[in-house]
């Protein structure tokens, strides 16, 4: 694949699709772009141009450099125009039937090129079998915004060739990218690991042992997760991590672990999205000050010795802060369940243990993967932890996987 000669297609140029082009610009490629709104498409040149503009403005590139990438972005009217693209990646609306029917079009329109769906939440497999060109049909799920996000999961679908992840994953490191490989299984590495920091979190909440503002300060304090689960959801958006946790809970048949939180759910009923309603978990006033916004029936945090003692073992080989009991019990209920997500997603085959810990680190910032976690506090404490967790629950969701438990005496 030579980079001078042959351009690359983006269909969609929404969020998405503008960043994805921005990123392979900048990386020295020609790139198409195609949306069936016209308008869209200038607007993403025009966008992309601006930003450009701005990275000369902080010394970040030279003004030569940004004319050059501004000037490999080329608007085409028609599906057409793709024939020669070596990789189209396609970032258009999330809908099965939809992307299927585009990705068959192409399969005739460009016959030699990779065809890539930066879906989060549709089967890889399912879209290649739909559209007779599995073998070409890749996932490439870049994250928002795309040319800041370091990480690119490549996802192979059951009839992908080898020869297709491999040029897809070539040229997403060629653009700058860290790729890591996932299996085509529902929220692929980051969107399925990553959803106990959220889930626990509500569920700690709803037990009224905490507050949203307590479960985030201990999970920064003693986890040094950047920003705490309940401000993170309000800014990403109750309704759309609600809609993500769905989509995964229902794809991986809903296991207990993953199920919705009936407290987040509800915030989305009345309409108490984060902050671009004003009110979510936090109240959001127009000077950036948050307060928490959930009143819950507070209950004291009562623990057995086994749990107490868990708690401390764990905690003494995970952080080198000390922190209040019930931080401590937040901190390491939270991130318990991160690990044995992991663990479950490695026993499934979705990832190996190097790229869930990249890709948790890359894709959503987290300090430490949960196998490097795993490493610093050993499988022991970690399986002590969820024994222990689980018998003060009735749906079974601290639960290890098989094989770990079987693993160790
Ligand atoms: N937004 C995110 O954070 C994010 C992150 C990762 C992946 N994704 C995925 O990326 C894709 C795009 O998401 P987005 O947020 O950029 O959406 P968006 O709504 O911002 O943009 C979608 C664009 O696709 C165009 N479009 C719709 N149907 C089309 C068609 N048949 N042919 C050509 N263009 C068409 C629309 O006009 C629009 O410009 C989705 O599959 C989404 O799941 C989104």
């Amino acid at each position: 694949m030579s980079q001078a000669s042959n351009p690359i297609g983006v269909i969609g140029t929404g969020t998405m699709g503008a960043g994805i082009a921005q990123t392979a610009a900048a990386a020295g490629w020609k790139v198409k772009l195609f949306d069936t709104d016209s308008e869209r498409v200038n607007q993403a040149i025009q966008s992309v141009g601006k930003r450009f503009d701005r990275l000369v403005e902080k010394e970040r590139i030279t003004e030569e450099q940004a004319e050059l990438s501004k000037s490999s972005l080329v608007a085409v009217a028609s599906l057409d125009e793709l024939h020669d693209c070596d990789l189209i990646v396609e970032a258009i609306v999330e809908a099965f039937d939809i992307k299927s029917a585009l990705l068959k079009q192409l399969g005739s329109i460009a016959p030699s090129a990779v065809l890539a769906t930066n879906t989060s939440s549709l089967s890889v497999s399912e879209l290649g079998s739909a559209s007779d060109v599995a073998d070409r049909v890749v996932g490439l799920h870049f994250f928002n915004p795309a040319p800041i996000m370091p990480l690119v999961e490549v996802v192979k679908g059951e009839h992908t060739s080898e020869q297709s992840v491999q040029r897809a994953a070539l040229l997403a490191e060629a653009w700058g990218k860290k790729v890591v490989q996932a299996s085509d299984t529902p929220g692929f590495i980051v969107n399925r690991v990553a959803r106990p920091y959220y889930l626990e979190s509500w569920r700690i909440v709803e037990d009224g042992y905490a507050t949203v503002n307590e479960v985030d300060e201990a999970l920064q304090l003693l986890g040094e997760f950047r920003m705490g689960p309940f401000m993170l959801t309000d800014l990403i958006g109750q309704d759309i991590n609600v809609a993500t946790t769905q989509s995964v809970w229902e794809r991986l048949d809903k296991p207990s672990r993953l199920a919705p939180s009936h407290l987040q759910t509800s915030l989305v009923e009345k309409n108490h999205l984060g902050k671009k309603t004003g009110r979510g978990a936090y109240a959001h006033d127009d000077n950036g000050n948050a307060t928490p916004a959930i009143i819950q029936d507070s209950c004291e945090l009562e623990l057995s010795d086994v749990l107490s003692n868990a708690i401390n073992s764990f905690c003494l080989e995970a952080t080198c802060t000390s922190g209040t009991p019930l931080a401590k019990y937040i901190f390491s209920r939270v991130l318990v369940s991160i690990i044995n997500e992991a663990l479950w997603a490695k026993s499934e085959g979705v990832a190996s243990e190097q790229d869930i810990d990249t890709a948790m680190k890359l894709g959503t910032n987290y300090p430490n993967g949960p196998f490097e976690w795993t490493e610093r506090i050993g499988m022991e404490k970690v399986l002590e932890l969820l024994v222990a967790l689980n018998q003060t629950v009735d749906d079974g969701r601290f639960e290890a996987p098989p094989s770990v438990s079987l693993a160790t005496p």
